[in-house]
């Protein structure tokens, strides 16, 4: 190469270096500050304490962890991610999987432990080594997470011990760009305040968050603009302290406490979506399906002290008593899923245990209408498909004294008695909204004398799914029917959406 070519080409190419050298030292000057890792006993109690539990389906959710470190809160919630998957008898792709963690790690070294943590240990629960390395190099980003794109799809969950640095420490570079580019009243404190504001942003609605942080937070005047955003926002549902040495690897002289906290919408709720008249949820692409109906419920739904159906079988089984305002209060009851995710009869004679229950009930079984048309004497009346019921999905309880909605993540099958609203790819949020909206669109849908519209269901104009929702007579007669004209009205100008 001629030497005056040499020196243009090299001039950009030194300075580059440089600069990248600069970051290096900067990000390196910056982990040394926080780099303090979380013990394993707090990292499992964080994430039992938000629901990223194996009795779950993972695979349907999304968890956040902004600052990684060397993947304590990661490793444990892939391994989880996995054996939910294994309970299921889903296959752990990486095409599955790969969105159902984002971590962030800013310093490469540790990002890559990171990696290679996670790898290992799904490694050690059977994946394929090139699946494991696949599905660590999709979780685990080297990057900035203050500085990253938000995800638009947001997560179900977010967890993790944030950076704690104060402000005038943070390394010049860093701290020029972060006072730029993030909001002014966020800045200027502590860096676990833009930490947790920028998680909570990307939760989504009834998402929830664990953090292992200081409570400065709650009463420091840095943090009132963080204050004054997101205590609205956030049902907490518990905060405790614990001593530094129970909570992190290294010795430090620190005071942690874990916050866990719902992202609801007490006050402040982002405009509703337009409502139009003549439209159903179902013209905008969402699907209302019912709880399977089972025809002996006794022998396919097993109580929390039942153990006698091989696992991988058994999906979390909800009815109309535990879906609450907002909550699902889970009874630990499980049902059998009859059906594979193909919706195929499963052969109770190649499960043992379940062949062994189903015979106790076989009697009963077998005296149903469907089996005397020629059904199996083991079939359920409609089919119990996990993969039906997978996606996250707003929950209605057909009867009711007074409407109530709540938003199950977990992949549980509902009784018969209960709706199911799923949203259309991408419109999560308008689910949400649904949700959050419980106290102003169902009520109104419902409220006082709307249920005696006979071509009404839970949500205003929601036409009848062909054959499968409840008859709107007996939802009228079991509601309070006091002003028919009223109802008329208020259904005609109630679209949903
Ligand atoms: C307190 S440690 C926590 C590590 C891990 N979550 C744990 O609990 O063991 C915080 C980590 O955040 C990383 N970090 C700091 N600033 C960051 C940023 N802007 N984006 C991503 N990671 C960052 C640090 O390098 C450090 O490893």
């Amino acid at each position: 190469m001629p030497p005056a070519i040499h020196r243009r080409l090299s001039a950009p190419k030194a300075m580059q270096s440089t600069v990248l050298l600069a970051r290096c030292q900067e990000v390196d000057a910056l982990h040394k500050q926080c780099g303090i890792y979380t013990k394993a006993p707090v990292v499992d109690k964080i994430l039992d304490a938000v629901g990223w539990e194996d009795r779950n389906d993972l695979s349907q959710l999304r968890l956040l962890e902004p600052a990684a470190g060397n993947g304590a809160f990661v490793t444990e919630a892939a391994r989880r991610l996995v054996i939910s998957c294994r309970k299921r008898g889903i296959s752990p792709t990486v095409k599955l999987l790969k969105n159902c963690i984002q971590a962030f790690e800013i310093h490469r070294r540790e990002a890559l432990a990171a990696r290679v943590k996670v790898a290992k240990a799904t490694r050690e629960l059977g994946l394929h080594h090139a699946t494991a390395k696949a599905l660590a190099r999709a979780w685990i980003k080297t990057g900035d997470f203050l500085l990253s794109p938000p995800s638009s799809a947001g997560y179900t969950h977010a967890v993790g011990n944030p950076p704690y640095v104060r402000w005038a420490k943070i390394p010049t570079a860093l701290r020029t760009a972060y006072s730029e580019k993030l909001p002014r009243g966020l800045i200027g404190g502590d860096l676990f305040i833009p930490f947790l504001d920028r998680s909570l942003e990307q939760l989504r609605w009834h998402g929830r968050c664990g953090f292992l942080c200081s409570d400065r937070w709650r009463f420091m005047a840095f943090a009132e603009t963080f204050r004054t955003k997101w205590l609205p926002q956030l049902e907490i549902m518990s905060e405790n302290s614990l001593l530094a040495a129970n909570a992190y690897v290294e010795n430090v002289d620190a005071y942690p406490s874990i916050l866990i906290a719902s992202r609801t919408q007490k006050e402040g709720l982002p405009a509703a979506p337009a409502l139009r008249s003549g439209k159903t949820i179902k013209d905008f692409g969402f699907k209302i399906r019912v709880g399977p109906a089972l025809g002996h419920a006794a022998a396919f739904v097993l109580d929390e002290d039942e153990d006698d159906v091989e696992r991988q079988l058994l999906r979390p089984w909800i009815d109309t008593s535990e879906v609450l305002e907002g909550s699902i209060a889970w009874r630990r009851r499980y049902v059998v899923a009859m059906h594979d995710n193909e919706g195929a009869l499963i052969k109770p004679s190649q499960f043992p245990l379940l062949m062994k229950r189903l015979n106790r009930f076989r009697a009963n079984l077998s005296r149903r209408s469907i089996v005397q048309n020629g059904a199996p004497w083991y079939r359920p009346i409609d089919r119990i498909c996990p993969s039906d019921w997978a996606q996250p999905k707003l929950l209605i309880p057909e009867i009711a004294k007074t409407p109530r909605l709540a938003i199950d993540w977990s992949g549980a099958i509902p009784s018969h008695g209960v709706y199911a609203i799923f949203a259309p790819e991408g419109a999560m949020d308008a689910l949400h909204h649904i949700g959050a909206e419980q106290g102003q669109l169902a009520k109104r849908a419902f409220d006082r004398s709307a249920e005696a519209i006979v071509d009404a269901d839970p949500l205003g104009r929601v036409r009848r799914p062909a054959g499968n929702l409840g008859s709107g007579d007996r939802v009228g007669q079991l509601y309070r029917i006091e002003d028919q004209d009223t109802a008329v009205r208020r259904l005609d100008q109630t679209a949903v959406l």
